[in-house]
C-alpha cells in the first residue's frame, strides 16, 4: 500500500517512520509512506502558502493553488483523498480496516486557520480524529496512517489482531506479564490453568464487564448472546462460577 501525506512540515513525520512497528513495515516493504512538501508546489513569488482570510478574520488560511497542484502532481488514478478536518467524520476502528484494504491513500493536512474552502472539491473525504482543535492536520494524519499501517499484511503478527479493541464494539480483555505478584497484586489463577476455553470464557467476561464499564456507548449497542447475558450474570452475583473454579482447581493438580 502507498500512503501520502501532503502536509507543510514534512519534518514532523521523520519520528514517526524511524521508529518501531512503522519503521519496520516501511523496511520490509509492507507500506510505501512519504510525508510530501506542500510549498514545493506554490506558484506564490515570495513561497506563501497561507494568507489571511478574505473578509477578515483571525489567522491566516492556506491558500488553494499549492494544496491543489500537490494532489494533482502526486495522484494517481484511484488515489483515495482524504482531508484532515475537524468538519469530518470523527475516525474509527471500522474506517481503519476500510483504508487498510485501500492501494493509495493521500492524506491532506490543513494548517493554521484551515484551508481555502474550494480545496474540498478535490478531496473524496474529511476525516477528524474527535471534537477537539489541533494546530494542524500532521497529528491526526499520523493517528490514521499509524492505525492503517498496523492492519496491513506483514506489519505485525496476526493474532495481534484478533480479538483486539473495538472488534465487535467490545474492549479487549485485560493482559498480564511476569511476575505472578506486582506489589501484591496477582495474576488471575484462571491464566495459570492451561484451560484454553476456560481462558476464552474469562476474558469474554473480562471484555464484556469492561466494555460495560468504560464505554457504556459502545456496550449499549451490543446484541448480547445468551452466553454472554450468563456470564455478565455470574459476574454481577459475586460468585465464582463452577466451570471457573473447576478449571482452576484442575489446573493446579496438572502444575503440581
Ligand atoms: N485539524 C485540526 N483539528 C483536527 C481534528 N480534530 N481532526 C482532524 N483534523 C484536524
Amino acid at each position: 500500500m502507498r500512503i501520502q501525506v501532503l502536509t507543510l512540515f514534512p519534518a514532523m513525520f521523520e519520528g514517526f517512520q524511524t521508529n518501531s512497528i512503522i519503521a519496520r513495515a516501511i523496511g520490509k516493504g509492507v507500506v510505501d509512506f512519504s510525508a510530501v512538501q506542500i510549498r514545493d508546489y506554490t506558484k506564490d513569488k515570495y513561497g506563501r502558502t497561507d494568507t489571511p482570510p478574505i473578509g477578515g478574520g483571525a489567522g491566516l488560511v492556506q491558500k488553494a493553488q499549492p494544496i491543489v497542484d500537490c494532489i494533482k502532481a502526486n495522484k494517481k488514478e484511484g488515489t483515495h483523498v482524504i482531508l484532515m478536518s475537524p468538519r469530518g467524520a470523527t475516525f474509527n476502528q471500522n474506517m481503519a480496516k476500510k483504508f487498510a484494504k485501500l492501494d493509495d491513500l493521500m492524506i491532506v493536512c490543513g494548517h493554521y486557520e484551515g484551508v481555502d474552502e474550494r480545496v474540498n472539491d478535490y478531496i473524496d473525504e474529511l476525516v477528524s480524529i474527535g471534537d477537539y482543535v489541533l494546530t494542524g492536520g500532521e497529528i491526526p494524519a499520523m493517528a490514521i496512517a499509524d492505525s492503517v499501517i498496523r492492519l496491513l499484511d506483514g506489519a505485525i503478527t496476526r493474532e495481534s489482531l484478533d480479538e483486539e479493541s473495538f472488534d465487535n464494539n467490545t474492549l479487549e480483555y485485560p493482559q498480564y506479564t511476569e511476575p505472578f505478584d506486582f506489589e501484591g497484586k496477582t495474576v488471575p489463577a484462571i491464566l495459570y490453568s492451561g484451560n484454553h476455553g476456560a481462558i476464552a470464557k474469562w476474558r469474554r467476561k473480562q471484555s464484556l464487564l469492561l466494555t460495560r464499564k468504560y464505554r457504556p456507548d459502545l456496550f449499549d449497542k451490543l446484541t448480547l448472546s445468551k452466553a454472554d447475558l450468563k456470564l455478565l450474570e455470574e459476574a454481577d452475583s459475586g460468585i465464582v462460577p463452577k466451570w471457573e473454579a473447576d478449571a482452576i482447581e484442575k489446573g493446579k493438580k496438572f502444575m503440581h
